[in-house]
């Protein structure tokens, strides 16, 4: 009745931003991301029917702001008459800032509920899962370069390239270390109900789905950056052009976006994205991860970079 596993954070290079179904939380769109290699979050999950409640400690502390949802998706794993569960989780990189905490969070919480509870779901409906409790989890399933597709009622996720066969690095420049201003649940369907821009974005996405595949299939690194900025820039717009307008840059973004500029200009393989919050994730060439790093640490107000290659989806620890 115990187990525990481990996921790493996805970022998005054709962006999820949009619900078509906010009960079953199913994308509006599909999305490509890259999973990561050495950020990552573990959970370690315990049922034990003597429990009254569920409990969760996030990092050592408890954490009832997050219980209500990782109950949630404790039920859809093992059943609403399971028993209750002491969740533990612990992640080696800052929360809630705009680098999908939540999506190594959860895709490792049903891999790790999954096997305590020993419901042997498949990894299709694991993905299912845990994209249920958040959109972005779902890619946290898979390794490498991952695409996830609506497919009727439920979300169909695959790897499209293995992180060893087209290994890329990321250097996230850390620009603020808060909690985000908005959650991105919240501003998705403010996003919905009030930007000009939503449908238009919803419209294109596929273009740029099949662009981002193609680049990928091809292995074609300004192809990819072309699309992936463009995306970028595009979700941002609708965000911008929201009631009230959602902004999640602050000036050091736009620094470290000018970084890459210059970059790109001296000829270095490198492109940018940004998600609900204020970080800057750079990709690149590995042979070009040293010089974007010092590019990105010496940036006035960056805070912190982190440097991580591609890796593999969630899985179980067997050390438990
Ligand atoms: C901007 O997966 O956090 O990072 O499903 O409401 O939990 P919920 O949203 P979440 O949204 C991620 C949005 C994004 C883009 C992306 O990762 O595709």
């Amino acid at each position: 009745m115990r187990a525990a596993a481990r996921a790493q954070p996805n970022i998005a290079l054709v962006k999820y931003w949009g619900k078509r179904d906010t009960e079953r939380n199913l994308p509006a769109v599909g999305s490509i991301s890259i999973t990561l290699a050495d950020l990552s979050t573990t959970m370690r999950v315990e049922f034990d029917e003597t429990l009254a409640g569920d409990s969760l400690r996030v990092n050592g502390q408890p954490s009832d702001a997050m219980l209500p949802r990782v109950s949630r998706c404790l039920d859809a794993v093992a059943g609403q008459e399971r028993s209750r569960a002491t969740v533990v989780s612990e992640s080696n990189f800052p929360i809630a800032a705009g680098l999908a905490s939540s999506a190594s969070a959860f895709a490792a919480l049903v891999v790790a509920a999954d096997a305590a509870a020993g419901t042997g779901h498949g990894r299709e409906q694991l993905a299912n899962l845990a994209g249920m409790a958040s959109g972005s989890a779902a890619r946290s399933i898979y390794g490498g370069f991952v695409e996830l597709a609506n497919a009727g009622d439920h979300v169909a996720v695959a790897t499209l390239c293995a992180a060893e066969d087209w290994p890329l690095t990321v250097v996230v420049a850390i620009t603020a270390s808060g909690p985000k201003v908005v959650g991105s649940t919240q501003a998705m369907e403010t996003s919905r109900d009030t930007s000009p821009f939503y449908a238009r974005w919803v419209e294109q996405q596929s273009a740029d789905l099949d662009e981002a595949r193609a680049a990928i299939g091809a292995q074609d690194f300004p192809r990819l950056a072309a699309v992936a900025e463009h995306n970028c820039l595009k979700m941002h717009s609708v965000m911008w052009a929201s009631r009230p307008p959602m902004v999640y840059w602050n000036a050091t973004t736009l620094e470290c976006m000018e970084a890459v500029r210059d970059m790109q200009a001296d000829g270095i393989p490198v492109f940018f994205t940004i998600d609900a919050g204020p970080q800057l994730k750079a990709v690149c060439d590995p042979s070009a991860a040293a010089a974007v790093r010092e590019r990105l640490e010496t940036t006035a107000g960056v805070e912190a970079v982190m440097v991580t290659g591609l890796g593999e989806g969630a899985r179980l620890l067997t050390d438990g």
